[in-house]
């Protein structure tokens, strides 16, 4: 693709809000010289009429056989499907950017080698943390410092509840209400509250950012879905707002942690003053110290621009070159054994069991609610985290700063 005049032409697959925020934005930028050449979508009659001149069809092979097509663009929910045209589209040396995270997180390792095998690029800033350039930054700018952590606010919609619950008093289902309304909720929002799709794109930013692929299945993912008013109460007496963030750390003994859970984050970081549908990531290295990115992590516009920005990256013929996995001084070993604090609001004495705290140190018991501080390890929270959720048990890590 080095005739950078060229018209490129673009097999899209779906058209909800990302595929619609990137029709919306090629129709604002002409000179990117960009064109939808086909869309496939499930139900043609319905985008028809939002979009009369594209050609809309429910074929993927009516895309994928398509000679005069350059590029795919793949923007639908299902990630098997999703998993489908990537292959198929690397396997016939078209291009493609995809933004599915799920699809990404469970298939990067073969991911990765069919496009080397195809000398195909695979690119998918747009698939973790919207319009933040997060994935390109850790490829490109961070690959040379010691790595010690990625951390952050990686779900808009989750982010966007929290702030209307802490800021305006919102109820959580109005804020949820209002989260779809934006375009901001996955089709399935336990997605977001539950945190799956925080550890989606933490899979995803951990590989680019340590070299190493962590099956979803081993990382300790939990969510809000089960937070109450006596959490937030519990969060403002002591200043502090509760987010859900995603973490990946290199231990001082070389191993590597990685955790998605709500925290109760001070106001001295970065982190706490992120707010609405933003993400914020704080990458640490051992010689730049903390850097904070931040920008709009969900919503068909923002969405949309990472898409864009992509397609130009492939363009000018850029592809990852996946630095970090090829490191001379070997990759640190995935692991759960960490001990950390935590607040836990709880029902039953049996629930406190379950948890094998390894010390308590606050205990707070009335009629309308319980709670501890204490030590737990990460490793008993990912054995458990089934009964953590059937119990309606609410966890936040409560780090001393
Ligand atoms: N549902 C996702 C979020 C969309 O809220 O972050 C962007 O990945």
């Amino acid at each position: 693709m080095t005739n950078h005049k060229k018209t490129i032409k673009i097999g899209l697959f779906g058209f909800g809000t990302v595929g619609r925020g990137l029709y919306q934005l090629l129709q604002r930028v002409p000179e990117a010289n960009l064109v939808l050449s086909r869309v496939c979508v499930r139900d043609v009659a319905r985008h028809q009429a939002e979009a009369p001149e594209l050609i809309f069809t429910t074929d993927p092979l009516e895309v994928l056989d398509d000679p005069d097509i350059d590029l795919i663009v793949e923007l639908i929910d299902d990630a098997d499907a999703a998993y489908r045209i990537v292959t198929e589209s690397l396997r016939r040396q078209l291009p493609v950017v995809t933004g599915n995270k799920k699809m990404l997180a469970h298939h990067l390792p073969e991911l990765i080698k069919l496009q080397q095998e195809m000398q195909t690029a695979l690119l998918y800033d747009a698939s973790a943390c919207g319009s933040i350039p997060v994935i390109r930054n850790l490829e490109e700018y961070y690959d040379n410092d010691l790595q010690i952590s990625v951390k952050g606010i990686l779900n808009g919609s989750s982010n966007f509840i929290l702030s209307k619950i802490f800021n305006e008093g919102m109820s959580h289902a109005e804020a949820l209400r209002l989260a779809r309304e934006l375009g901001f909720l996955e089709s399935d929002p336990t997605l977001d509250l539950d945190g799956w799709d925080s550890l989606f794109k933490l899979v995803i930013l951990a590989l680019h950012a340590f070299g190493v692929y962590v099956n979803p299945e081993r990382v300790f993912t939990y969510g809000i879905t089960h937070m109450n008013d006596s959490d937030i109460l519990f969060a403002r007496e002591k200043e502090r707002r509760i987010k859900l963030i995603g973490l990946a750390e290199k231990t001082p003994d070389g191993r590597l942690v990685m955790g998605v859970m709500p925290h109760l984050i001070s106001r001295n970081k970065y982190i706490y003053s992120c707010e609405d549908e933003f993400n914020g990531v704080v990458i640490k290295g051992l010689f730049y110290g903390k850097q904070f990115l931040v920008g709009r992590g969900a919503g068909g516009h923002p969405t949309s621009s990472a898409v864009l920005s992509d397609i130009s990256a492939i363009r000018y013929d850029y592809f990852y070159r996946y630095k970090r996995m090829h490191s001379q001084g070997g990759l640190p070993e995935f692991s759960n054994d960490l001990s950390f604090r935590v607040y836990v609001r709880y029902n039953t004495e049996a629930d406190l069991e379950l948890l094998k705290f390894e010390d308590i140190t606050e205990r707070y018991i009335s009629e309308e609610t319980r709670y501890v501080v204490g030590r737990v390890n990460l490793a008993t929270l990912h054995a458990i985290r089934n009964e953590l959720a059937e119990r309606k048990i609410f966890i936040a890590a409560y780090p001393a700063d």
